[in-house]
């Protein structure tokens, strides 16, 4: 079908394999190697899995290719994408508080990203000075917790990461991320394929397959599966503004489904792989899956500590995670600095650095949520971490996803997205996309919501 759509003002990508590498470089982060695993390994295994994995096929993508959709169709930045699309259907244009739910739970994501990303910093220059070789248990839970107890270092970290991030972002995005992007992705593959096959040399896969596979309903609580759907959300970076910003600058002709697939399809994949990276090593050194956030940064070491050549491919490892990481968090804050530097005329560096500074003042909230504000609670039972982490990832995030189902599914005509999904309106497969994101999608997000609000 041919497309009459106009081109970006500045076309962006250099074709759509470099949108699917610099979308596959946001979604593809902390989320994949150190979130996934942890969470799974908290919420018991399996039927975990699986509920993510059903989030991701009947939510994810569907949402996926609305949002790179409302991108390509209005050729703005996030919050005035949803207003423009709304007012020319004649609707509110407060349908914009998409954009801004979005656009503000990304800048929130960043705030405490970076501070976890500072740590693969840390762990990088640890590796690479061999500081890991032969180590034990207690010394890879203290090497861990001498990093954490420090606020001072892990607010170095967090600052330089962050730095570094705005600095790219300022330049532009456009041919530094998807320089980068193309660079890493297929190297994170290859050192995670590297440590599965040692994995499978040494312990043996069986017992992870087993954790990770087998279907054990009994430890699945409505918060779990309200965690899935969250990370279903995160791990895609959906509904935060950056696919959207992502697919505003695609060219005209650019065809949205397989690139939308492509994208789920590696993240998925990658996030399996590092859980065939990790649980092997956590259960042959008789360690606890369900200890959370140190999760990562407390097994690792133990297996890079075995190998050989552990200490590079330690420091390899570690850099990797760096940079995936990297290409996540510059993804972040593009919504918001197109939309401030178009609102308030001004230049991408102003717009950064003023975005830039209220990331930094909230990182240091998660910085000593890990030390001398560990106790100091937000939310019931929370400190500020686990508060904003809860928040924005399993609230703000599906809550605009919400938004974003109801807006592409039901407000714009299906005529027109037909034509920009390159479907055919009466196809099979638009009318599989239309039902999942006006349908399925809603539904889900709201009883999963209504469940754990306690109302259902
Ligand atoms: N998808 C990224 C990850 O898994 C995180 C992210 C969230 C990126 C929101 C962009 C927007 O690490």
């Amino acid at each position: 079908m041919s497309s009459n759509r106009p081109e970006p003002a500045k076309p962006l990508w250099s074709s759509r394999m470099g949108f699917i590498l610099v979308a596959t470089g946001s979604a593809v982060g902390l989320g994949n190697i150190w979130k996934f695993p942890y969470i799974t390994g908290v919420h018991g295994g399996g039927a975990f899995v699986l509920v993510y994995l059903i989030c991701i096929a009947a939510i994810g993508v569907p949402l996926l290719m609305a949002e790179v959709l409302i991108g390509k169709h209005s050729r703005t930045n996030p919050i005035v994408a949803y207003g423009e699309l709304a007012t020319a259907q004649g609707k509110s244009r407060h349908w914009n508080w998409v954009g801004w739910t979005g656009v503000t739970a990304a800048l929130l994501v960043l705030s405490f990203y970076v501070v976890i990303a500072g740590w693969t910093l840390h762990y990088f220059g640890l590796s690479l000075a061999n500081g890991f070789a032969g180590a034990d248990r207690a010394a890879v839970a203290q090497a861990f917790s001498d990093l954490t107890s420090d606020p001072l270092l892990m607010g170095l970290y967090s600052s330089i990461f962050l730095g570094l991030a705005l600095w790219i972002q300022s330049r532009g995005v456009r041919t530094g991320v998807e320089r980068t992007a193309r660079l890493l992705m297929p190297m994170l593959v290859v050192i995670l394929l590297l440590l599965v096959v040692y994995n499978a040399m040494t312990s043996g896969l069986g017992d992870t397959a087993t954790f990770m596979f087998a279907m054990d309903f009994s430890e699945l609580t409505a918060e779990a599966v309200l965690i899935a759907l969250g990370h279903a959300f995160f791990t895609l970076g959906l509904a935060a503004g950056a696919m959207l910003i992502f697919g505003s600058y695609l060219p005209a002709n650019a065809r949205i489904p397989g690139a939308a697939l492509w994208v789920a399809g590696l993240d998925t994949g990658i996030a399996l792989l590092a859980g065939f990276a990790l649980f092997p090593v956590v259960f042959a050194a008789g360690l606890d899956g369900g200890q959370g956030p140190g999760l990562l940064f407390q097994t690792l070491p133990l297996a890079f500590g075995q190998l050989p050549a552990g200490a590079w491919l330690g420091a390899a490892f570690f850099l990797m995670l760096a940079l995936a990481a990297f290409t996540s968090a510059v993804s972040m804050s593009e919504g918001g600095i197109a939309f401030v530097s178009s609102r308030f005329g001004c230049s991408r560096k102003k717009a950064t650095l003023s975005l830039g500074v209220g990331v930094w003042l909230l990182s240091l909230g998660t910085v000593v949520s890990f030390n001398i504000g560990a106790d100091w609670q937000f939310l019931p039972g929370r400190n500020f971490f686990q508060s904003l982490d809860h928040i924005v990832t399993n609230y703000m995030l599906p809550l605009a996803g919400l938004g974003l189902a109801i807006f592409a599914a039901w407000l714009l005509p299906g005529r027109t997205s037909a034509q920009v999904l390159n479907f055919r309106q009466g196809g099979l497969r638009f009318q599989l996309w239309l039902w999942l994101t006006r349908l399925i999608a809603p539904l889900t997000i709201v009883l999963v919501f209504l469940h754990a609000l306690e109302i259902l």
